[in-house]
């Protein structure tokens, strides 16, 4: 790509939106910035924004005509579209009969494929899509399978369909997150060790490695980007007879 990338940012109003955000924009990317939550969105723009360059959207992906509204207001802002970095995601633990598995599924799957099928069309001259994961549809611990599930699904349909658009120098690769180490985290689990915790920052530069032609061999890869994080589950501990 000789001009700067045309990248769709989606659910970037989170705490990895804005760090993403930050950095592509800072290597100059041409970003259209896109999630529901307006106060959110105006607070990238006077942070990023430069019209022509890094614009917001406030629009709903977890439907297929919202979608389709952010990839064609991308095409028609910047001209074109190189590709799209999901971020919408929705977090839920909890006995499994309290769950709300269809938003879970619906935000962290759904969306992904509505935005994908949305964006496809319009790279011309191949281009990157990037999802995010979590160690968890690996490892489904305890009261996390709704979640565990959404995020399975995702990364299962992620790396089928790297193999349908790779062919077109289409790159679909996902990174593989655990929490990340932010303001809210902290207030929500006070005990935990958050030394262990991957900061957004960190998560936005393995994006810009995916987002660049340093990954120009990388097609359907799960990426871990785990900070030092470490943990165990029964999966992951002592064969069967033996410990604890
Ligand atoms: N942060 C972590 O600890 C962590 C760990 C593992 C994986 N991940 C994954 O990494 C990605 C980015 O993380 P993040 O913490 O920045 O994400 P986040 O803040 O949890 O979510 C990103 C955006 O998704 C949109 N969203 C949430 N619920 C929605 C709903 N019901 N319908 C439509 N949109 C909804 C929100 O945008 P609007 O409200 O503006 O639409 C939100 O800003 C997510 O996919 C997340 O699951 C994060």
């Amino acid at each position: 790509m000789s001009e700067s990338p045309v990248l769709l940012l989606t659910g970037s109003t989170g705490p990895v939106g804005e760090a993403v955000a930050g950095l592509l924009a800072k290597r100059g990317d041409r970003l259209l910035l896109t999630g529901r939550n307006t106060d959110r969105l105006a607070e990238l723009e006077r942070m990023y924004g430069v019209p022509g360059q890094v614009e917001v959207f406030a629009a709903d992906v977890t439907t297929a005509e919202g979608a389709e509204t952010v990839a064609q207001e991308a095409e028609r802002r910047f001209g074109r579209l190189d590709g799209l970095v999901h971020m919408i995601g929705s977090f839920q633990a909890g006995p499994s009969q309290f769950v709300d598995h269809e938003r879970l599924l619906a935000v962290n799957f759904l969306s992904s494929v509505h935005a994908t099928h949305a964006v496809l069309p319009r790279l011309a001259n191949g281009g990157r899509l990037v999802y995010f994961g979590s160690p968890l549809a690996q490892e489904p611990m305890g009261f996390l399978g709704g979640y565990a599930a959404a995020k399975a699904a995702l990364l299962a349909w992620m790396r089928s369909l790297s193999h349908e658009v790779k062919e077109r120098g289409v790159h679909a690769n996902a990174v593989v997150m655990t929490m990340a180490d932010t303001p809210e985290a902290r207030q929500q689990r006070p005990h935990a060790d958050f030394a262990q915790a991957v900061t957004p920052d960190l998560v936005a530069r393995v994006v810009a490695f995916l987002t660049s032609e340093a990954s120009d061999g990388m097609y359907g890869a799960l990426v871990p980007v785990m900070g030092r994080f470490g943990f165990s589950t029964a999966l992951a501990g002592p064969p069967p007879g033996k410990g604890a």
